[in-house]
């Protein structure tokens, strides 16, 4: 039997809503169709934004999305996407696919998307093929009050007040497609482009440098070393990758070798999270500065007949467990992890939308976004668990991962994953600190196959419902969990 203690009068600081974020690139078809359709589309928008994709989006309390790439932020020019659009210049964006960009989708329209979602806008500046000039303007015309060249010109392209910008990302993956660079050397160049980077008026900038590649301790290290007192949160990347980059596996049709290496690589952020934040601790021990993992997801081959350079791929139960997965690990690092934003919002990697023309379906991902977001701004609670292991051809991962937390109105919120894909899992919880249970009540995500997903002709097929496997007697709860199962429990005392 599996044992869990979960101290409920212990807690342990808040889990920051914002690791619920995302991440929306100019990629294949993530901004365009998926979430900009234009004005004069056929498909209902707001000032051409789609509506059913913003009304999802909504549901799921999206707090804070990230924008414009990614590869795409190091080649973007943000001059050339604002102004009247008939006008903006038509470009390739080279990274990814090769297709015209027409720039419609601009500063603006992205202020506005994240105006309409509510939520807290994350923009990515270029500093490997921009300049200091340029990034510094970008700082100016979106937060300056007064009179300045930027902010006349972002009064004169319609936009009198001033945005509130709170994150901004200096450079993306420099180790890499942002300029392939040596961390000694981004970490100059990290410290010149953060000093133009103003807070103008009220605005309070969160400075995020550009971290590391899944293990790439050396880029955390050097960076920290370099430059910790000039930033707010240093970045990693790391993706749920089940094969090589040169094959990494089908998303929907695969076996049980493939759902093991995918838990397997999944657990993986556990370990990263530890050692980059051992690494962080040793410069700021007060944890000042947020590890913030700004690109995370399952990365599959394409979908077939699809552009290669489109990242569009299906979304099974599998990636439901890895958000599952994903989230209870970062809730157990709410110390250190202040962010973090799945890769990507709509047609793109780890979705949680895909749309077809005017059809829109929600994937299992979605699912768990939407049970797991009672967990947002919640006191974590102290969790003790002694549960068995997930067993494959000779190898073992816990079979259960658990969090808790406390929201404000004092209700408790347990998330259960059981991985294995073959056997169910009984849990005995015992909720020390409050005498009674007095009322329990629970969702789950589960589904009769591991390669079950949802289609434009099936949207249902993975669907949370309502979860009735648990018996309360006082303090103790007894739960069955299904094989490949994400639950979420909700207690009133
Ligand atoms: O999310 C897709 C790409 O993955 C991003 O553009 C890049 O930052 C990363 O390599």
């Amino acid at each position: 039997m599996n044992k869990v203690i979960i101290n409920t009068d212990i807690t342990q600081g808040v889990i920051n809503k914002n690791i619920y974020g995302h991440f929306a690139e100019h990629l294949g078809r993530c901004i365009y169709e998926g979430i900009w359709v234009g004005e004069d589309s056929s498909i209902p928008n707001t000032k051409g934004i789609r509506n059913d994709v913003l009304a999802a989006l909504k549901q799921i309390k999206v707090p804070v999305l990230r924008w414009p790439g990614g590869c795409f932020a190091d080649e973007y020019h943000w001059k050339d996407g604002v102004g009247p659009k008939e006008v903006r210049k038509r470009m390739v964006n080279t990274h990814w696919g090769g297709v015209v960009e027409n720039n419609h989708f601009g500063t603006h329209e992205f202020m506005l998307l994240c105006e309409l979602l509510e939520c807290e806008p994350y923009i990515c500046g270029n500093v490997g093929s921009g300049t200091v000039q340029e990034m510094s303007e970008w700082v100016e015309y979106m937060t300056f009050e007064g009179e300045s060249p930027m902010a006349n010109w972002r009064r004169e392209n319609g936009q009198e007040k001033p945005w509130k910008l709170k994150y901004f990302g200096v450079g993306n993956e420099n180790w890499g497609c942002g300029g392939n660079m040596r961390p000694e050397y981004y970490s100059d160049l990290y410290r010149q482009y953060q000093t133009y980077v103003r807070n103008y008026g009220g605005n309070k900038i969160y400075k995020i440098a550009g971290g590391a590649n899944s293990d790439d301790y050396n880029w955390t290290e050097v960076l920290m070393k370099n430059a910790h007192r000039m930033m707010d949160g240093l970045s990693i990347h790391y993706y749920t990758v089940p094969g090589d980059w040169t094959d990494k596996g089908a998303a929907v049709d695969f076996a049980e070798d493939e759902w093991f290496i995918t838990m397997k690589k999944a657990y993986r952020m556990d370990e990263l999270i530890t050692k980059h934040s051992t690494i962080m601790d040793k410069y700021d021990p007060e944890k000042r500065v947020g590890l913030i993992i700004d690109e995370w997801g399952t990365w599959f081959n394409v979908e077939k007949g699809t552009n290669p350079g489109f990242l569009y791929q299906q979304n099974t139960l599998r990636d439901a467990l890895v958000a599952g997965l994903h989230f209870n690990i970062f809730h157990n690092h709410n110390d250190r992890v202040q962010m973090a934003n799945i890769a990507q919002t709509v047609n793109v990697l780890q979705a949680m939308i895909l749309t077809e023309g005017e059809k829109m379906i929600l994937t299992p991902t979605y699912h768990v976004f939407d049970m797991y977001k009672v967990h947002q701004d919640a006191q974590r609670l102290e969790v003790a668990s002694s549960c068995g292991n997930y067993e494959y051809n000779g190898q073992t991962l816990p079979q259960v991962s658990i969090s808790a937390s406390r929201d404000e109105q004092g209700k408790i919120h347990i998330s259960l994953c059981n991985i294995d894909p073959l056997n169910k899992a009984d849990i005995e919880i015992e909720l020390r600190g409050i005498n009674d249970a007095a009322r329990v009540f629970g969702s789950i995500l589960t589904s009769g196959s591991m390669n079950d997903h949802n289609t434009f002709e099936q949207q249902d097929v993975v669907k949370p419902c309502e979860f009735n496997d648990v018996n309360v007697s006082n303090n103790q709860l007894a739960v069955q969990l299904p094989p490949m199962s994400v639950v979420t429990l909700t207690i009133e005392s």
